[in-house]
């Protein structure tokens, strides 16, 4: 156990908060150990929804997205952490905390995880200049790329559904001016496609602290031939497409209500001797 580590309420309150990461159908496949070492996440393939690549991907994004969501949480409450990736068989990511005043970048995106939603409402409006840009930068930071999915090759397919519109599939959104973004890396392993679900955080999270409405998406990119057209059409074939964010101004509709999330009981170990 290092020196300086949170007490019990506090990582329970930081655990709480970093469970309103958003993951595939919600399914929440994450599990923490709290121990002598410190803070561990683990994948929980029990609450993987099937046996494909599409499935195990869904689950390294969750996981991704709620690494990031932890990070944000302790941040706020005074603790930065070295974040060491896969040290060991079977484990994710381990944290190495250290007490640290927390900076102003990390409290306004903390607060936002508690307004953030997958909003599959159309949105209206056009995305302030520069905010792609913005979040180009910050998803390269993670050594993963962000591009935009040209708009004529995504297709809303009903009130909740999204679809890719390459060979036959329909195209076109009318009523919806929201832009899709992609989520790529170079290679396409387990380590890069958690780091996609961290880039994925860091985005919903930086739209909702700039008031914009975001939607993660996985379906679409299940059909093998729309995945290696989108990645031949925006990356030349050289990047491997994670995940689609649907983006845009906030809708003018009422504020979503919080989906159902596991307990810390549920999903964590504590295990201080
Ligand atoms: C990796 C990943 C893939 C997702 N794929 C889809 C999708 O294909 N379609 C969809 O409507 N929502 C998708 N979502 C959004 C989740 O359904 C949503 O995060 C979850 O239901 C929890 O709701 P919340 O984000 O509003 O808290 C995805 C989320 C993640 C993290």
């Amino acid at each position: 156990m290092p020196t300086a580590f949170p007490d019990a309420a506090e990582l329970e309150s930081v655990l709480d908060l970093a469970a309103r990461a958003p993951s595939a159908g919600n399914i929440q496949p994450w599990r923490w150990l709290v121990d002598d070492r410190g803070v561990q996440l683990f994948a929980d393939w029990t609450r993987s929804r099937g046996d494909t690549d599409s499935d195990r991907r869904d689950v390294l994004l969750s996981c991704g997205a709620v690494l990031h969501h932890c990070a944000v949480a302790f941040a706020a409450a005074g603790w930065s952490s070295r974040i060491v990736r896969f040290p060991d068989d079977g484990v994710l990511a381990a944290f190495e905390l250290e007490k640290h005043p927390p900076g102003a970048g990390s409290v306004e995106l903390a607060g936002a995880i508690s307004r953030r939603r997958a909003d599959r409402r159309p949105y209206r409006g056009a995305l302030p200049a520069g905010t792609i840009e913005l979040f180009v930068i910050r998803a390269q930071r993670l050594g993963v790329q962000l591009a935009v999915v040209p708009a004529g090759r995504w297709a809303r397919a009903g009130d909740t559904e999204f679809g890719l519109g390459y060979g036959d599939s329909p195209s076109g959104h009318p009523g919806d001016d929201a832009v899709m973004l992609v989520l790529a890396t170079d290679t396409d392993t387990d380590l890069t496609r958690l780091r996609a679900g961290e880039a994925l955080s860091g985005l919903t999270l930086s739209a909702a602290a700039l008031g914009l409405a975001t939607c993660p998406l996985t379906e679409p990119l299940r059909d093998a031939r729309n995945r290696l057209a989108l990645a031949c059409e925006v990356f030349d074939g050289e990047a491997y497409p994670q995940v689609l964010v649907r983006i845009g101004p906030s809708t003018v509709g009422a504020p979503l209500p919080p989906g159902q999330r596991r307990s810390v009981a549920e999903t964590t170990t504590f295990d201080l001797g």
